[in-house]
């Protein structure tokens, strides 16, 4: 007679209650038993081959926001194509564009979708289009978006063929959500049956150890339950820290280990912190309105105290007493006082300088900036810099290349080069890249350098400061191996469990 014990036992009974086959989850619901222990149990049954377990891949699908748009109103290349039968079957693309009233932004995307679609036949001489007979007939991704948009979701592996392949269809345009996951599905095989004929020994084991086991010492002839730890759970998705916060977290103990000390500044700061006192001209094109966020109200800010205007309106304009010509232009108080949105932490740091003029000064700031861009996979208008400074009286350029090599290999990045580049404040100036292993390439990490005389000079500093500032969200995405740094904004559930803990 087999041997069980009492969790494989009741598995057993549950999965013939059941018709010989049943999924994990429907053993769950009829036994009550927990999903771990379920597959346990099933894990010795099919070691003693009464029952054999079935892998099966569910993937559940559903709509994302753009695909419930487009199920509501139809796909673009479906309502050009309604447009134009209003119009008679053949009309121009603007006419059919604006009858469809279609958003610009799905033009490109309905006619490269109409022709590859054979929905529509363009007369390049005359750029008309006409609609073809097979625009009639409604696709398998209509169908499939009118299913999902009724169910709420669909398990795609259950759908026709001709829904499946729409299931790609409908991925590749980036209009689903797919979550897949590992259906497991228990069977009792012959020996199984013969087995629950003949009949059953169960064992009773003992799982927790209690006191009154130890005292009486029952526990000498208890059977104790084997634990097998490899036996597969349920997912479980504890609490975690987002990748942003993480890295920020690492970044900051790395500045403390070496003995930095954290500043922080205004987000809403003076165009003369973050332009005029690094020096860059009023002319610079970085300052222009679509680089640069200019605050509507209050449009304007203080400037600091005139001793320290005066010497930088003048480094500006003849180079003051810093052995430099200036930009030769005449400096404006008025484009000075212009509130923005920083655009570099290099302002917090230079802020910080003007105060803090005895040396050393250590610090750093892990900060956000904002940039007036276009954003893509590879550049946001709101990220975060990392920045520092060394001021001290003997510091020189091998100390900063040594600083940041150390920085970056405390972070994981061991292969790190410098280049020879050029920013307006520093003097030499500089720029990191690191190298990749796993995408074999290298990638621009900071920028750094010396503060130039024009910089430090008005502000009364009398020592070499050594400066860098870089991105923060791109070392993420280093890291991680993300090829679209929208991800880490996105608030994607799924995406944020399944990204590793990065160190
Ligand atoms: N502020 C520069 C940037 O935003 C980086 C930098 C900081 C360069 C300090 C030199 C010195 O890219």
């Amino acid at each position: 007679m087999v041997e069980l014990r009492e969790n494989e036992y009741k598995t057993l009974l549950t999965i013939e209650k059941l018709g010989g086959k049943a999924s994990v989850e429907q053993i769950m619901k009829e036994s009550g038993l927990p999903d771990a222990t379920i597959m346990r149990a099933a894990l010795t049954l099919e070691e003693k081959k009464l029952v054999e377990i079935l892998e099966k891949k569910q993937t559940t699908v559903w709509l994302n926001d753009e695909g419930k748009l487009h199920a509501k109103r139809g796909l673009p290349e479906r309502r050009l194509v309604k447009a134009l039968t209003k119009l008679g079957g053949k009309s121009s693309i603007t006419k059919t564009v604006k009858k469809a009233k279609l958003e610009r932004q799905f033009v490109p995307i309905a006619l490269g979708w109409l022709r590859s679609k054979d929905w529509i036949a363009l007369d390049t001489k005359t750029n008309m289009l006409q609609l073809l007979e097979k625009s009639k007939k409604e696709g398998a991704d209509e169908k499939l978006l009118k299913l999902l948009n009724e169910e709420g979701q669909a398990t795609a592996e259950d759908l026709s063929p001709e829904l499946q392949s729409a299931v790609k269809m409908l991925k590749k345009r980036k209009l689903l959500e797919i979550d897949e996951k590992t259906k497991r599905i228990i069977e009792i095989k012959e020996a199984g049956w013969k087995r629950i004929k003949k009949g059953i020994r169960v064992i009773t084991e003992v799982t927790q150890l209690t006191p009154e086991l130890i005292i009486t010492g029952k526990w000498r002839k208890a059977e104790l339950t084997k634990f097998d730890v490899t036996a597969p759970g349920p997912a479980v998705y504890p609490a975690k820290v987002h990748p942003v916060q993480q890295i920020i977290k690492r970044a900051k103990e790395i500045f403390a280990e070496m003995g930095f000390t954290e500043i922080r500044g205004p987000i809403v700061e003076t165009a003369f912190w973050n332009f005029d006192a690094l020096f860059q001209p009023q002319d610079h094109p970085a300052r222009e309105m679509h680089d640069t966020f200019y605050l509507k109200y209050p449009k304007i800010g203080k400037l600091p105290k005139k001793s320290i205007v005066n010497k930088v309106a003048k480094t500006h304009e003849n180079g003051w007493e810093t052995g430099s010509r200036g930009w030769q232009y005449s400096w404006s108080p008025k484009e000075a006082k212009k509130l923005i949105f920083r655009t570099h932490t290099t302002a917090t740091t230079i802020r910080y300088l003007a105060e803090h003029k005895e040396p050393p000064v250590k610090v750093f700031s892990v900060d956000r900036v904002y940039r007036n861009e276009k954003m893509d996979y590879k550049s946001l208008a709101e990220f975060h810099q990392i920045e520092g400074i060394i001021m001290d009286r003997n510091v020189t350029l091998r100390d900063l290349i040594g600083t940041l090599k150390e920085f970056y290999l405390r972070l994981g990045l061991k292969k790190v080069r410098f280049w020879p580049s050029y920013f307006p404040y520093t003097e030499p100036s500089a720029q990191s890249t690191v190298y990749i292993p796993e995408l074999k390439k290298w990638f621009e990490l900071c920028g750094m350098g010396i503060f130039r005389p024009e910089v430090v000079a008005p502000l009364g500093i009398e020592y070499p400061v050594l400066a860098w500032g870089g991105g923060l969200e791109r070392l993420i995405m280093l890291k991680l191996g993300l090829d679209d740094i929208r991800f880490l904004y996105k608030n994607d559930l799924g995406w944020i469990r399944r990204i590793p803990t990065c160190q």
